[in-house]
């Protein structure tokens, strides 16, 4: 029952010292690993305004190229949504987690089949050590969702993000799409911004923060996800072996025959908090999930040959969810 209380309930009931399975593995603590975040290095942010003037579309386009290819990674700004619509976002977020905790325990669950759930971790019984925080996920498989089981706390904050989300996600689709030198509407057209869930993580103070991790360095396993966070920031990307702080917005792309990188990434532990992000993972219409799934047909050629197995979809999402999260590679099809 206590694990139903999450990470919060450790920290209201006082600790000093972190329970022992949320310590790091003494070799990670070792290298420098955890502590060399913190660069002043310039990362990928992209002005979106003006997308409909054809001559900066192709400017943005441009960029979006070079970031997802050289990063995997790119912050969207000046995009339009209302800050107001961010900020109630994650304000349902800490409600929720705030509330009281009877209410928060009837949400409590691991079973994948459930569209609402709370839960600290997903992989804590396939990993060595647990991460600092808790989750609330919430899963649309199509853009109607059924929002009735939805806390009523962050009901309707959701709704009215996720509708954003579907209008930028279609957007930067096309982006990408003509990045990827293929019609504007290609990657929309095959159902990949139909699928969407949101994971919503509410990080608490930390008392250790030295000796654990909010989330450890995994990939995502969806085709794109955006990011939001709030102030307390504790998102880093690695590049090039180093790892870089990032302020808000994400995405990255996986299976375009290796043009466009998935980032590693990761968020840190803190001494003040709580934390909160909210991630938005389009993973596809959930009618692909039985097809087969692979590279690009498009971006395949004698001279491009295909890096990836085809595989379906519904394996590989079944494979990375019964796994620990910093299992490598999310996919074991690369040729
Ligand atoms: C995640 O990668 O799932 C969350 C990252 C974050 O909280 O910034
Ligand atoms: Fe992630």
């Amino acid at each position: 029952d206590d694990t139903k209380a999450g990470v919060k309930g450790l920290v209201d009931a006082g600790i000093l010292n972190i329970p022992k399975i949320f310590v790091r593995p003494a070799e990670d603590l070792a290298t420098e690993e955890l502590n060399s975040g913190h660069k002043k290095v310039e990362v990928p942010i992209i002005d979106v305004s003006n997308i409909g003037d054809s001559i900066r579309r192709q400017e943005i386009v441009n960029e979006v190229k070079i970031a997802s290819g050289e990063w995997g990674f790119f912050q969207v700004i000046n995009h339009g949504i209302p800050l107001s619509v961010l900020d109630e976002m994650i304000e349902g977020i800490r409600l929720f987690n705030e509330q009281d905790l009877e209410l928060k325990k009837e949400l409590y669950s691991r079973d994948s089949a459930k569209k609402v759930k709370f839960h600290s971790n997903f992989d804590l019984y396939t990993s060595k050590t647990a991460d600092w925080r808790d989750t609330l996920q919430l899963t649309f498989l199509d853009s109607d969702p059924d929002t009735s089981q939805m806390p009523s706390v962050c009901r309707k904050s959701t709704m009215e993000y996720f509708k954003h989300m579907k209008k930028l996600g279609e957007t930067l689709f096309e982006l990408l799409s003509e990045a990827l030198g293929l019609q504007a509407d290609h990657l929309n057209s095959m159902g990949y911004s139909k699928g969407c869930s949101i994971v919503t993580h509410y990080y608490p103070p930390c008392p250790q923060p030295e000796l654990t991790l909010g989330v450890r360095k995994h990939a995502d396993a969806g085709i794109l996800t955006m990011l939001l966070q709030n102030h307390i920031g504790g998102l880093q990307v690695l590049h090039n072996g180093q790892w870089f702080d990032i302020h808000p917005t994400l995405g990255g792309l996986v299976l375009s025959n290796d043009k466009f990188k998935s980032v590693k990434h990761r968020a840190i532990s803190n001494h003040v908090g709580p934390r909160i992000s909210v991630a938005c993972f389009f993973s596809g219409h959930a009618s692909l999930l039985d097809k087969p799934f692979g590279p690009i047909k498009k971006l395949i050629s004698e001279a491009n040959p295909p890096q990836y197995e085809e595989f379906l979809l519904k394996e590989y999402f079944a494979k990375f969810f019964s796994s620990s999260l910093d299992t490598k590679p999310p996919i074991d099809y690369y040729k």
